[in-house]
């Protein structure tokens, strides 16, 4: 069984992310969808929304692949890995500015439990797309419809109104 997971934030799940899960999954047998909570950030969506915003992502998908499984961690990702069997970690690259920072964890993991990271080069048409970009520019009125699934749009726009 050949298994991926895909670790980040997701605070919200950007079409970004979907993008590169879609597209993970199709190369792995099982590709878990894993939100590590990280308690010194303040999150606009608690873990227990961002777990339901991917799933629910996930389901409304064309694609709507059936080997994605949504789970949480609040540790190492590379200790979720060993508990898991999971021998790789798939990550998004946007840009160069990415690349620094994600090659130092990749091989910090690699150090540590010898888990591969695999870079997959994101959709030129989410290359600008971040989580913080999409909550700054909809905290402000602006519009992030086609950069975030629907479910995370409507759930924008009712917190950008209260
Ligand atoms: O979406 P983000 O915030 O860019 O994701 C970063 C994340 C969660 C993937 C990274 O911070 C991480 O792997 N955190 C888990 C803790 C950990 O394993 N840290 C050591 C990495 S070498």
């Amino acid at each position: 069984m050949r298994r991926a997971v895909c670790p980040g934030s997701f605070d919200p799940i950007t079409n970004g992310h979907l993008d590169i899960i879609i597209r993970a999954s199709r190369l792995f047998d099982e590709v878990v969808v894993a939100v590590l909570i990280n308690k010194n950030k303040a999150t606009l969506f608690t873990v227990e929304e961002r777990m339901e915003l991917i799933r629910e992502a996930l389901r409304d998908h064309p694609m709507a692949p059936t080997n994605v499984v949504v789970d949480s961690s609040h540790g190492l990702v590379v200790d979720f890995c060993r508990s898991r069997g999971i021998q790789s970690i798939v990550k998004g690259l946007r840009a160069v500015s990415d690349f620094d920072y994600e090659l130092q964890m990749a091989q910090m993991n690699n150090s540590l439990a010898g888990v591969e990271t695999l870079f997959m080069s994101t959709n030129p048409q989410y290359a600008f797309l971040s989580s913080s970009l999409v909550k700054e520019v909809a905290r402000y009125g602006g519009e992030v419809s086609g950069l975030v699934p629907d479910v995370v749009l409507k759930q924008l726009r009712e917190r950008a109104q209260n």
